[in-house]
């Protein structure tokens, strides 16, 4: 093992100035937006591939551990060095190496931001569908990491469905690509799939090649209010059983809808009940007979339905929505919203009962809580907001997480459908997938012997 003092010296001929050992500097790497903390030693910015290789080398001869980051908005401490060691801060790798539109691909780097990438394509007449609350900041690279995916997944799948090839650094250094441009390949084990949300404990994405999809050419928006989320629940079971699949289906309950009124009192919202936005994309005639199959499925179970007037209007209610999880101060600035037990999903025909499960789980600890997220991949995300400086409410609110956890699992669903399991709900996994557990560490094993990738994380 080498001293501090000598990794420092070797870290600074790999990458020069871009490394960081200050307090003040090593602090910034210390959190994320969820609650993990955990203090790096040290915070290295490379540049390319081989600077990455050179670094995980050297952290595997002297077991030293090494947790990649991106924008740093993950939800579940992902990106957080529980264990001290090197923060990899991939944002400066953010280019776009190749636009590739006869292969309908793009190829990117690791630290490329999300709406960034879909400016650049947009020119094109493409997009890159998954499409995060957090999309103005994050980076691909942590897409990939997590399976990230938020609004239009209901129709367009998540990051997974577009991974065509990874660069890839190993633990102990090694470059593998995982994939090519080909649209399939029936030779050997799916490595890209392996890596996709393995949150950096199997190796360091470098480079990633995407597969886009044609920009639709309308979209339209169904807005729907109902007597109970529960009953806004059925009508998504009932709309996906009719045969419609919308681009877009988030559920927002009565209280994000007060949320959505105070951050923006413009807006055009049902003045009652609980809401689902429906989004569906085409051509202008099969948009137009989607959203009409909509509104006649849904409206016996309805209080009100109706369709976005103008482009405008959908746009500024989407907008809003990217941003009702951090508005949600707005209803009561001494309260905050703590994201735990925020991300659960469960199998279609079980959204009704997760969203009556919810609301007991709130009324049960006396906890405010705003319900709203992707409902239509049947997933929730419960935001439950509390005072912060009281510790009733702390023991409380960890109470009501862990149950809208294991309520998840009894549905036969996931602790976790997109924000990851990182070090939040590292303790579920084993709950949720039994022996498969096992053979997840078996892997982990077998790619990082010595466990310098992101230690701490997934339950492992
Ligand atoms: C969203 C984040 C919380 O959907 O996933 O806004
Ligand atoms: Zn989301």
């Amino acid at each position: 093992m080498r001293s501090i003092m000598n990794i420092t010296e070797e870290l600074r001929k790999i990458v020069g100035g871009r490394l960081s050992v200050s307090p003040s500097e090593l602090y910034c790497y210390s959190s994320d937006a969820s609650q993990v903390k955990g203090m790096p030693d040290y915070v290295v910015r490379p540049e390319s591939t081989d600077e990455v290789s050179r670094i995980l080398r050297l952290a595997y001869e002297n077991e030293i551990p090494v947790t990649a980051r991106g924008a740093g908005t993950g939800l579940a401490g992902g990106a957080v060095p529980v264990s001290g060691g090197i923060v990899l801060d991939m944002s400066g790798m953010n280019r776009i190496l190749e636009i590739d539109i006869d292969n309908i691909q793009v190829v990117v780097e690791p630290g490329m931001i999300q709406d960034a990438l879909n400016d650049a394509l947009k020119p094109y007449g493409f997009f890159f569908p998954p499409n995060p609350g957090s999309s103005a900041m994050c980076t691909i690279g942590g897409m990939i990491a997590y399976n990230a995916s938020g609004m239009r997944c209901v129709k367009y799948g998540t990051t997974r469905n577009y991974v065509r090839d990874l660069e890839v650094v190993l633990a102990d250094g090694t470059v593998i690509h995982t994939g090519s441009k080909m649209l399939k390949s029936a030779a050997g084990y799916d490595l890209t799939q392996l890596i996709i949300g393995s949150e950096g404990t199997l190796g360091i994405v470098t480079k990633a090649s995407l597969k886009i999809a044609p920009l639709p050419k309308t979209r339209k928006l169904v807005i729907a209010s109902f007597k109970s989320a529960e009953v806004a629940g059925q009508a998504v079971v009932k709309t996906f059983s009719n045969g419609v699949i919308p681009s877009a289906c988030e559920i927002l309950d009565r209280v994000s809808l007060q949320v959505l009124k105070r951050y923006d009192p413009k807006l055009v919202l049902p003045s009652e009940g609980d809401v689902i936005l429906f989004e569906v994309d085409g051509t202008e005639n099969s948009a137009r007979e989607a959203a009409e199959q909509i509104i006649e499925v849904c409206s016996p179970l309805t209080l009100s339905i109706k369709l976005a007037e103008s482009e405008k209007e959908m746009a500024d209610i989407w907008a809003a929505r990217k941003l009702v999880g951090a508005a949600v101060s707005r209803l009561d600035p001494t309260k905050t919203r703590i994201y735990v037990g925020e991300d659960v999903g469960v199998p279609i025909k079980k959204i009704p009962e997760l969203l009556r499960r919810a609301q007991e789980i709130s009324e049960k600890f006396n906890l405010p809580a705003m319900k709203y997220g992707h409902i239509g991949d049947g997933n929730l995300h419960l935001a439950l907001f509390i005072d912060v400086l009281n510790e009733d409410e702390w023991d409380r609110l960890n109470r009501a997480a862990d149950l809208v956890h294991r309520t998840a699992i009894e549905l036969g669903g996931t602790v976790s459908s997109e924000h990851g399991v990182g070090a939040a709900r590292a303790e579920y996994m084993e709950a949720q997938w039994g022996p498969a557990i096992e053979v997840m560490r078996a892997i982990k094993k077998a790619l990082d012997p010595k466990g310098i990738l992101n230690p701490g994380k997934l339950g492992l």
